[in-house]
């Protein structure tokens, strides 16, 4: 029987200003502060008290894990620099170990030069070190066939499958239905959460494989709020939202107004 995994808004012991708050978790760590994604904007964020962040991940072309937003390295790399010619720089084109030569900090700001695009299993390590909480996003899965399941061996490998962390540190989300419902068969004992705005009829679907929905604030209605807190995910606790797409201080007033459980931020 899949253990029962601790809803985030009991389990987040980040920057919550008083019982009820809304949960902020940092988006690609603290990615105002820091260059998205690094280990850096995850030390940003714990350095703000943000116990929870968010990332994204993607597969190298040798099967490695690595945390990266963009489908490409142009943005947040100096990849068409150091190699040039191999446009469009598609990250599941490069080895880890050409990924792990590039500069994943210039290009936010001249102190953060020399930052790398870590893997997840760094990036898991460093969690640990500053016992922090990931909600992972599994980012353009189609273009990774069976990236769920390598996740979850990852996981597994760095520890992050044993009791503790399933109770309250991880969630797994996408954009993705199939690729949460397929995390949720190989781990059902971890939370999942689909990312956008179903339209009510068809919540209770998720509800089987899913403990959040997590739409784009300006898609939120009361509505569709309350239809998602009236149903119960896979762990018997009620569905929980997590909005993102807001400034903090924006999205934290609007959260506790509207009554979810956080902003992703
Ligand atoms: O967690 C919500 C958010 O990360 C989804 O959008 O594009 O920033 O990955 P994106
Ligand atoms: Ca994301």
């Amino acid at each position: 029987m899949a253990m029962a995994a601790v809803p985030l808004s009991a389990a987040g012991t980040g920057p919550r200003p008083g019982a009820g708050s809304p949960l902020v978790i940092a988006h690609r760590g603290a990615s105002r502060h820091a260059p998205e994604n690094t280990l850096a904007a995850v030390d940003a964020a714990y350095r703000r008290g943000l116990t929870w962040v968010e990332n994204d991940v993607q597969r190298t072309k040798d099967g490695q894990l690595v945390v990266m937003h963009d489908a490409t390295l142009k943005r947040t790399t100096d990849a068409e620099k150091v190699f040039p010619g191999r446009a469009p720089w598609r990250v599941g084109d490069f080895t880890a170990v050409e990924i792990a030569r590039l500069d994943a900090g210039s290009w936010f700001g001249p102190r953060f030069a020399g930052e790398r695009v870590p893997t997840l299993a760094r990036y898991l390590r460093r969690l640990d070190h500053n016992d922090q909480r990931l909600l992972l996003e599994i980012k353009y899965p189609k273009a990774y066939p069976g990236i769920e399941a390598g996740v979850v061996r990852e996981l597994r490998r760095r520890g992050w499958l044993n009791r503790a962390h399933v109770r309250s540190r991880l969630v797994v989300q996408s954009f993705c239905v199939a690729c949460v419902k397929r995390v949720h068969q190989l781990v059902p004992q971890v939370r999942t959460g689909i990312l956008g705005s179903p339209p009510p009829a068809g919540l209770a679907r998720y509800a089987r494989f899913v403990d959040e929905i997590n739409p784009r604030m300006s898609a939120l209605s009361s509505r569709w709020i309350k239809a998602v807190h009236r149903l119960r995910g896979p762990h018997g606790r009620p569905l929980e939202v997590y909005a993102w797409d807001v400034g903090k201080n924006t999205g934290v007033r609007e959260a506790r107004a509207r009554g979810i459980e956080g902003v992703i931020t």
